[in-house]
C-alpha cells in the first residue's frame, strides 16, 4: 500500500506529469493504441504489451557484440549470415524457400494484408489488431467472428463466413486478446477446409509458450497447402521484441508471391545484429525452457490470486490472461495506470474484462496487491 502510494505521488509529480500525460489517463485506457513512449516512464511496470520480462538470452546478447563490427556492411556480404534463412528453416523443418524473414510478425501480418487484398476477409473479435484494421483501411470488408464464450475462435461459425471471395482468414493461435488456444485437431480440419483459393492466416505469435509448440503448431502443413500461411515472432519468447525479427512460413509457391511484390522489404528489413542474436537464442533451447517455465509460474500465481478474489479468468496459453471486471465502475485501465501498471482493458461477452501480461513473479506479486486493494470496487 505504502509502496502504491510512493509511486502514485511520484507518478504525478514527476513520470506522467513531466510528460503532460496526467490530465490524459481517460484517453490512454482501453487501448490496444496506448502512446508507445508511456511504458518508458520511470516507475511504471509494463503489463500491457505481452513482452518477456526477463530479457534475451546470454548467447544473443554476445551474438550482437560480435557483430557490431559488421554493422557496417550488408547483410548480403557478410558470409556468416549468408545461410540465415537455411538455419531458420531447418530449424523449423522447413525449406528456405519456404520462409520469409520478417521485421516482427507484425510485417508479416502488414505484408499480408496487402498481397490478400480486394476481397473479404473473415476474422475473429475480438481479435489481434493490425491485420483485421488495415484491411479495413485498404478498404476490404472483414467479417467479424466473435469468440465462443470460453474467449476461443468459433471454427465453425468463421467456416460459415466464408465465400468463394475471401482472400484470407485470420486465426490468431493461441489467441489476443483472450489467451486461449484452439485444439489442434479441429484447427488441421478447419483450415483444411477451407477452399484453395482462400488463404488461412494462423498467427503464432504465442506458440512457444506450450510445453510442446511442434504438436500444436500448424506449420507443417505449408508443404502440401500453398494456401495456409503460419507467422512466427522472436518478440515474445525469445525477448526480441526491441530487435525486429520473426517470419513467414509459407508453401515456396507463396513464399515467392510474397516476395516478388514486396522485395525491398524483405530483402533488407532485418540488421545482422538481429539475425546474430536470433541464430544464438535459437539454439538456446535450455534459456526458452526457464522462461516457459518463469512464465507458467508467475502466470499460476497471479491467475490463482485473481480468482480467488472471485473473479472469472479464461484459459490462458501465452504471457497474458484475461479476468473479468464485473461492475467495475470506472475505467480500470485509467485507474490501474494511476497506480503504476500498464494494463489493457477489453470489452468481451458484453462486459469489461483487464488483459494482463505476465511479468517477473515479483511484478505479478505486486500486480495483485494493487488490485486486493481496488478489489472492493468491483
Ligand atoms: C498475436 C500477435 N501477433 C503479432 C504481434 C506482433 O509482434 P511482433 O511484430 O513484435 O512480432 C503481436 C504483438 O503483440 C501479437 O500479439
Amino acid at each position: 500500500m505504502q509502496e502504491g502510494m510512493n509511486r502514485r505521488a511520484w507518478l504525478r509529480n514527476s513520470g506522467l506529469a513531466a510528460l503532460g500525460l496526467s490530465l490524459n489517463l481517460k484517453s490512454l485506457a482501453n487501448e490496444e493504441r496506448l502512446l508507445r513512449h508511456v511504458g518508458m516512464a520511470e516507475g511504471l511496470i509494463n503489463l500491457g504489451s505481452n513482452e518477456n520480462p526477463y530479457g534475451i538470452a546470454p548467447g544473443a546478447k554476445q551474438a550482437i557484440a560480435e557483430m557490431t563490427g559488421l554493422a557496417n556492411r550488408y547483410q548480403f556480404n557478410v558470409p556468416t549470415m549468408q545461410g540465415f534463412r537455411k538455419e531458420l528453416a531447418k530449424y523449423y523443418g522447413l525449406s528456405a524457400e519456404e520462409v520469409l524473414v520478417t521485421a516482427g510478425s507484425s510485417e508479416g501480418l502488414n505484408l499480408a494484408a496487402r498481397h490478400f487484398s480486394g476481397g473479404p476477409v473473415v476474422s475473429a473479435t475480438p481479435t489481434f489488431f493490425i491485420l483485421p484494421e488495415l484491411s479495413k483501411k485498404l478498404g476490404n470488408k472483414v467479417i467479424e467472428v466473435p469468440v465462443n464464450g470460453e474467449g476461443v475462435h468459433d471454427l465453425s461459425a468463421m467456416s460459415s463466413r466464408i465465400t468463394p471471395e475471401t482472400k484470407l482468414v485470420y486465426i490468431c493461435n493461441p489467441a489476443n486478446p483472450t489467451a486461449t488456444i484452439l485444439d489442434a485437431g479441429q484447427l488441421r480440419d478447419f483450415t483444411l477446409s477451407v477452399p484453395r483459393q482462400t488463404v488461412v492466416l494462423i498467427d503464432e505469435a504465442y506458440m512457444d509458450f506450450q510445453e510442446d509448440p511442434q504438436a500444436q503448431s500448424m506449420m507443417d502443413l505449408v508443404h502440401d497447402h500453398p494456401n495456409v500461411m503460419i507467422l512466427r515472432t522472436f518478440s515474445k519468447i525469445h525477448g526480441m521484441a526491441g530487435l525486429r525479427i520473426g517470419f513467414a512460413a509459407g508453401h515456396a509457391s507463396l513464399i515467392k508471391a510474397l516476395e516478388d511484390n514486396f522485395f525491398d522489404s524483405t530483402q533488407m528489413c532485418v540488421s545482422n545484429l538481429t539475425m546474430a542474436a536470433a541464430l544464438a537464442s535459437m539454439r538456446d533451447e535450455a534459456y526458452r525452457n526457464k522462461i516457459r517455465t518463469m512464465n507458467h509460474e508467475a502466470r499460476h500465481f497471479a491467475m490463482k490470486a485473481i480468482q480467488s478474489m472471485g473473479r472469472r479468468t479464461l484459459d490462458s496459453s501465452t504471457n497474458f490472461f484475461m479476468f473479468n471486471l464485473g461492475k467495475y465502475p470506472g475505467d480500470f485501465a485509467a485507474d490501474m495506470l494511476n497506480k503504476g501498471y500498464i494494463i489493457r482493458s477489453n470489452g468481451f461477452e458484453g462486459g469489461k474484462w483487464c488483459r494482463v501480461s505476465i511479468g517477473t513473479m515479483d511484478e505479478m506479486k505486486s500486480f495483485v496487491h494493487a488490485i486486493q486493494d481496488i478489489s472492493g470496487q468491483f
